[in-house]
């Protein structure tokens, strides 16, 4: 379970990134955060593992107060708590392959990996990985070579290989027409289901956000001022969360793929 208590962050320039947060969030939970640009949801999910350090209050997960971690602490934070990104932050010049094993550093250590000693475990892990998001054809492309939806499914790949307990995704579709973007969060959801991982997503897209989430949390000026089920939330949930009317820019739109790819 992860847990805030009383929690809040000042940026060094004074900005409040997160204002008093209490929230708990349970095993195998799909958590989707929205809000305006500026709420803080990035800020709360750096938090999780760390990427940025809360300045108060405290940050339980499983128990245990992480904002005390240091060292070794911190790299087995990172390693059981996996990350996505917008960017997808793939090493662009190496291939899926390599990409993907990579999720393997936290458990393997950097020596072996960088002489590229991992198990024969390890790799049958990356390939199940990558067929578990249907592209094992593409294990010995550079990642530079692949398209946006492709690099998000070998990011999703790495995230697996590393066999987290809780999933981060900042803004996951952000960059992704509207087919690949429900492609991709359906894989998302898909492994939180079947492998019980605790999910917690940023999004810009109100429809994708009520398609996807079990639980909406919504944010305003650091504060969360919504907490519900996504069953619970309509077009006036949003309004309060935004403080504004909902606008066509809020909604992703366009037609989910039929194609496999
Ligand atoms: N490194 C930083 N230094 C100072 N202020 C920051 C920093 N990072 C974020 N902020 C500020 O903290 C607040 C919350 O930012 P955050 O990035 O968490 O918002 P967000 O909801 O993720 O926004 P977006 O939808 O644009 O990604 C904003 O006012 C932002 O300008
Ligand atoms: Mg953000």
């Amino acid at each position: 379970m992860i847990e805030l208590k009383d929690l809040s962050l000042v940026y060094p320039n004074g900005t409040q990134g997160l204002k008093d947060v209490n929230v708990k969030i349970n095993d195998g939970e799909f958590v989707v955060i929205v809000g305006l640009s500026g709420a803080g949801k990035s800020t709360f999910i750096r938090s999780i593992n760390r990427l940025v350090t809360p300045t108060s209050g405290d940050l339980l997960i499983d128990n245990e107060n992480i904002l005390d971690y240091r060292g070794k602490d911190l790299r087995n934070l990172r390693t059981k708590v996996g990350m996505i990104f917008q960017n997808y932050n793939l090493v662009k010049r190496s291939t899926v392959m390599k990409n993907v094993i990579s999720g393997r550093l936290g458990h393997t250590g950097t020596l072996k990996s960088i002489l590229n000693l991992y198990s024969k475990e390890d790799m049958a892990l990356a390939y199940e990985s990558l067929k578990r998001v249907n592209i094992e054809n593409k294990i010995y492309s550079r990642a530079d070579q692949l398209s946006g939806g492709q690099q998000q499914r070998v990011s999703i790949a790495r995230v697996l290989t590393q066999q987290p307990k809780v999933v981060l995704a900042d803004e996951p579709v952000a960059s992704l027409d509207p087919p690949t973007s429900h492609q991709v969060m359906k894989y998302l959801k898909k492994i939180n289901q079947e492998d019980n991982i605790t999910t917690i997503v940023n999004l810009h897209f109100i429809d994708m956000a009520m398609e996807y989430a079990d639980r909406i949390i919504g944010m305003r000026a650091g504060e969360i001022v919504f907490d519900g089920p996504a069953s619970e939330v309509n077009e006036q949930t949003f309004e309060e969360i935004y403080g504004r009317p909902i606008k066509e820019d809020d909604i992703r739109g366009g037609k989910e793929d039929v194609e496999t790819p």
